[in-house]
């Protein structure tokens, strides 16, 4: 085992144990030396990793730094596809136009590109994404999706699903999907996702799956306050950036299957969390502009609206906002 090798298997194995690990056992596990496992720990110290020593029990991990660290983030989601390669920059333009350009020179499926700061993330419809340096979660997933292409649609839906699931799990704090993939908590926006798909003539198509997570920021612009909130804000005390990372690639691995085998498990979560529900909206599609009442959520995802005439009609793509004139027929 390389000595990188050792040091990732040294936090793994501390960050899976509530206890404190003998010193011994560790060096049997990681197959080193007991001398190795102690100059492990004097490392890991030293990169502001808080580790208590007890004479008689061993280590134990108190806290992490405030910090992504790619190898941690690989050991803390061994065996998912999606996280198989990680990579963290202090600062880039956006990761979604890095995992793009790693896409176009054929990088693999799975991998994440996470930036502490981006100086130009963007959000849907060309908005500009506040990415401020160590306050949220901006990274980017590579995805080579092996079924056909008018199903790419659902990647929409099942990313929502997935992150909300993760968002919820790590705050315990109700998550709810505006459609078509916002993820809000207590009326706030919390999560926004973009996806961006690249299709060329040799058929190397991918997406690229583009996920903010406003996580420690204590507070927004003034024109953001009403719209935005951060999960800090949300649950009262900072959060673990590592562990809401880890815990995002983890759901969306474990759904990503369901794409293609089992999506009315996908659809019937995100129509327990639809935000939108019974509420009266403008969607605006391109230059297409619908008025309505969200009746639901298809099973594929899409949303379905009742107009003022009666008509149901279907929305694939598109942005909602709540309708100011609209009436409330619940
Ligand atoms: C939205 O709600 O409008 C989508 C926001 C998506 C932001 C993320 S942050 C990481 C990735 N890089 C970007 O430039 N945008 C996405």
């Amino acid at each position: 085992m390389s000595k990188t090798e050792a040091d990732i298997g040294l936090l793994r194995a501390l960050r899976r144990s509530p206890h404190h690990i003998p010193r011994s056992e560790l060096a049997e596990r990681l197959q080193v030396s007991p001398e190795n496992v102690a100059a492990s720990i004097a490392e890991l110290r030293g990169a502001g990793y808080d580790i208590e020593e007890n004479p008689h029990l061993g280590y134990k991990l108190i806290t992490a730094p405030d910090r992504l660290i790619a190898d941690d983030l690989a050991g803390m989601v061994e065996g998912a596809l999606l996280g198989s390669r990680v990579l963290v920059f202090e600062k880039t333009d956006s990761t979604n136009n890095l995992a793009a350009r790693m896409g176009r020179e054929g990088a693999a499926e799975g991998l994440a590109v996470f930036a502490e700061e981006q100086t130009a993330g963007r959000g849907r419809l060309g908005r500009r994404w506040e990415s401020d340096a160590r306050m949220g979660l901006w990274f980017s997933l590579l995805l080579r999706p092996r079924f056909s292409l008018p199903l790419w649609t659902r990647l929409t839906t099942w990313a929502a699903v997935a992150i909300a699931e993760a968002i919820e799990q790590e705050t315990n704090r109700r998550t709810m999907i505006k459609w078509p993939n916002d993820i809000y908590v207590d009326g706030k926006k919390v999560v926004g996702i973009l996806i961006e798909s690249h299709f060329d003539n040799s058929g190397e198509n991918f997406a690229v799956l583009g996920i903010g997570v406003n996580v420690n920021h204590t507070q927004f612009p003034l024109e953001l306050q009403s719209r935005a909130a951060s999960l800090r804000m949300a649950c009262g005390h900072p959060l673990d950036r590592m562990q809401i990372a880890a815990a995002i690639l983890r759901k969306l691995d474990q759904w990503y299957p369901t794409l293609e085998d089992g999506f009315h498990q996908v659809v019937t979560d995100a129509r327990e969390r639809s935000f939108l529900n019974g509420k009266w909206i403008q969607v605006i599609s391109g230059k297409n502009v619908t008025e309505g009442m969200v009746t639901g959520i298809d099973s594929e995802g899409c949303l379905l609206l009742r107009l003022h005439n009666g008509d149901e009609t279907t929305i694939s793509s598109g942005e909602a906002t709540i309708s100011m004139s609209g009436r409330d027929n619940s």
